[in-house]
């Protein structure tokens, strides 16, 4: 039998357990959209997914535009309530803003109860963790770790010399990336800018010349080749198209939003993707990115939300709401849940 995903508790429409609702991965093999009203379980139900896909050494790759899923950061080695305390929300009138030690351990008391009922031990707990690493990526932020999405065209990668094919198609992707900061159209099949930055971009590169923005410069008032594909270069974008995409390209140097989109990783999904990083003091950096985000909570920064959906989300990832997940859950019953989840942010 091949690989089964552990979905939750099977109940009837009137509650009545039905056993746990195995659902085999192959069935998983294709496409799937996940559909419901608000507040109707649908990042439980994706988060629960990426769980058991990761508890089964699947790596898994997440573009969340809406921020739910860093939440899965928020898994803990054990029931102690060490890790869950920067987590917990003070209750309200708590003239510090930190939970106080009895409030903590209560919440752990609980998380520990629901864990246990859904047969989920410390141990199962402890290899979650050391199975598995959560990466959160943030393009254009240093939230999470930044992202270069210039990196091709900045830093030559090593695949120029056994991947050519690879390095170009990152290279595309860079291009068009910087044509869209630019406002111009991104898409390769299009767009002349497109190609001649990529020629200009992709000769550098393989002359193990830095190709960043500043030296294509000179390059795209004079191209140093006479030929794009089969016409020469000024039929197919004249010296007028040239020098106003230089000028473009230079608003865009000039500009200071530029700089977020030109720090951290290099963008490379075969290199960098799933590689552990070394994170040995990672729980306890997650601890003080929570007592961070707390802080910034209290001073009625724009976080609070984020820190309530951090809260919520540690309740995600300790997955307590799983003894009563269930697709077929009425309405009614979800509003209950969330009366239950709001327990946990007191
Ligand atoms: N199967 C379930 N059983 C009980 N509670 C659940 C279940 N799934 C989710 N919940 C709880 O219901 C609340 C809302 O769930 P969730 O955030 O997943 O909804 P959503 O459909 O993603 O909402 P939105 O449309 O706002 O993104 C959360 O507090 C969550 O803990
Ligand atoms: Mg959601």
């Amino acid at each position: 039998m091949g690989l089964t995903f552990n979905m939750g508790a099977r109940r009837t429409m009137k509650g009545a357990a039905r056993g746990s609702f195995e659902l085999p991965a192959d069935d998983l093999v294709t496409h799937g959209v996940v559909v419901g009203m608000t507040g109707s379980g649908k990042t439980g139900l994706v988060t629960v997914l990426v769980e058991e896909a990761l508890r089964n050494r699947i790596p898994v790759l997440l573009l969340d535009v809406k921020g739910d899923v860093a939440n899965l950061k928020l898994a803990f080695p054990s029931y102690a309530a060490d890790h869950i305390a920067p987590w917990v929300e003070a209750a309200r009138g708590d003239e510090d803003g930190i939970a106080d030690g009895a409030l903590v351990d209560e919440v752990a008391g609980e998380r520990r109860k629901e864990l246990m009922a859904w047969g989920i031990t410390e141990d199962d707990l402890a290899s979650y963790c050391a199975t598995t690493h959560v990466r959160v990526i943030t393009p254009g932020s240093d939230a999470g770790e930044p992202l270069h999405l210039l990196s091709a065209l900045e830093r030559r990668s090593s695949r120029w010399d056994h991947d050519v094919i690879g390095a170009r198609a990152t290279l595309e992707a860079a291009v068009s990336m910087v044509l869209r900061l630019m406002g111009r159209d991104p898409d390769p099949a299009q767009s002349r800018a497109h190609a001649l930055l990529t020629a200009i971009a992709e000769r550098r590169l393989l002359a193990n010349l830095p190709a960043d923005l500043a030296s294509l410069l000179p390059d795209i008032i004079t191209p140093p080749f006479a030929t794009i594909g089969a016409l020469d270069v000024e039929t197919y974008i004249g010296l007028k198209a040239r020098g106003e995409l230089a000028a473009d390209l230079n608003t865009l140097i000039a500009s200071s939003s530029l700089a977020r989109w030109r720090q951290g990783q290099d963008l490379d999904v075969a290199n960098g993707a799933g590689r552990r990083q070394d994170d040995g003091d990672d729980h306890q950096r997650r601890a003080s990115a929570g007592r961070r985000a707390r802080a910034r909570a209290r001073r009625g920064a724009r976080g609070s939300a984020r820190v309530d959906a951090l809260a919520a989300g540690h309740e995600q990832a300790a997955r307590p709401h799983r003894v009563r997940r269930d697709l077929r859950l009425p309405a009614r019953r979800t509003r209950t849940t969330h009366r239950r989840s709001a327990r946990w942010s007191r």
